[in-house]
C-alpha cells in the first residue's frame, strides 16, 4: 500500500507564532468587545482552542459539525449541519473559525446561515487559505497562511481521517 510523505510546509513553532499574531490583531479590532468562536469542526479544533487562548476580549465558544454533499458543480449552499450550536447566537459577535478554506462553499453557508439567525456581526478567521481553489467568494477578516493548490494536513487537517495530530502543517505527496 503506498504511504503517503508529508513534507512540513509550516512547523509548529511558526504556526504558534502566527496564531499569536491573528489572536493580537483580532482582540485589537475588537476593542474589548466579547466574541463567540465558533469552531468547524474536526478541523479547525485544534487551531480553535490555540486561538482562544491569545485572546484577550470575552470569549465564548461553540461548535459546529458540518459536511458537504452534492457534487461540485451545483451552486452553493449544498452544506448540511450535521452537529448544530447549542445557542443561539442573536446579538452576538460572531468568529467562525475554519481549518481552510478550499472552494469557499461552507464559509459561504455559513455567513448566510449566522446572519439569517441574527448575529450582530459574522467574522471569519482561517488558519489556511487555497485562493485557486475558490469558487464562491467569501469575504474573509483573518488568513493564517495564503498556500498554493496543493493537499494539506496537520494542525487539525486531515487526509481520510489520518494525520489530524501532527503538530506542524505539512502538504502531502501522493505516489
Ligand atoms: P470548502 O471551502 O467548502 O471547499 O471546504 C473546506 C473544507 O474542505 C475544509 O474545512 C476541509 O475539511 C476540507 N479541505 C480542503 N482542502 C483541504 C486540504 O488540503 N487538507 C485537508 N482538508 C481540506
Ligand atoms: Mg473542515
Amino acid at each position: 500500500m503506498a504511504k503517503e510523505k508529508i513534507e512540513v510546509m509550516y512547523s509548529e513553532e511558526q504556526v504558534d507564532a502566527r496564531i499569536l499574531e491573528l489572536g493580537t490583531q483580532i482582540s485589537e479590532d475588537l476593542k474589548g468587545e466579547p466574541v463567540k468562536l465558533v469552531c468547524i469542526l474536526k478541523g479547525a479544533s485544534f487551531f480553535a482552542c490555540e486561538l482562544a487562548k491569545r485572546l484577550t476580549v470575552p470569549v465564548y465558544m461553540d461548535f459546529m459539525y458540518v459536511s458537504s454533499y452534492g457534487n461540485s458543480t451545483e451552486s452553493s449552499g449544498n452544506v448540511r449541519i450535521t452537529k448544530d450550536l447549542d445557542a443561539p447566537i442573536e446579538g452576538e459577535n460572531v468568529l467562525i473559525v475554519e481549518d481552510i478554506i478550499d472552494s469557499g462553499r461552507t464559509l459561504d453557508f455559513l455567513t448566510r446561515e449566522f446572519k439569517k439567525r441574527g448575529a450582530t456581526k459574522v467574522m471569519i478567521c482561517t488558519l489556511l487559505s487555497k485562493p485557486d481553489r475558490r469558487e464562491v467568494e467569501v469575504p474573509v477578516d483573518y488568513v493564517g497562511y495564503v498556500i498554493p493548490d496543493r493537499f494539506v494536513v496537520g494542525y487539525g487537517l486531515d487526509y481520510a481521517q489520518k494525520y489530524r495530530n501532527l503538530p506542524f502543517i505539512g502538504a502531502v505527496d501522493f505516489e
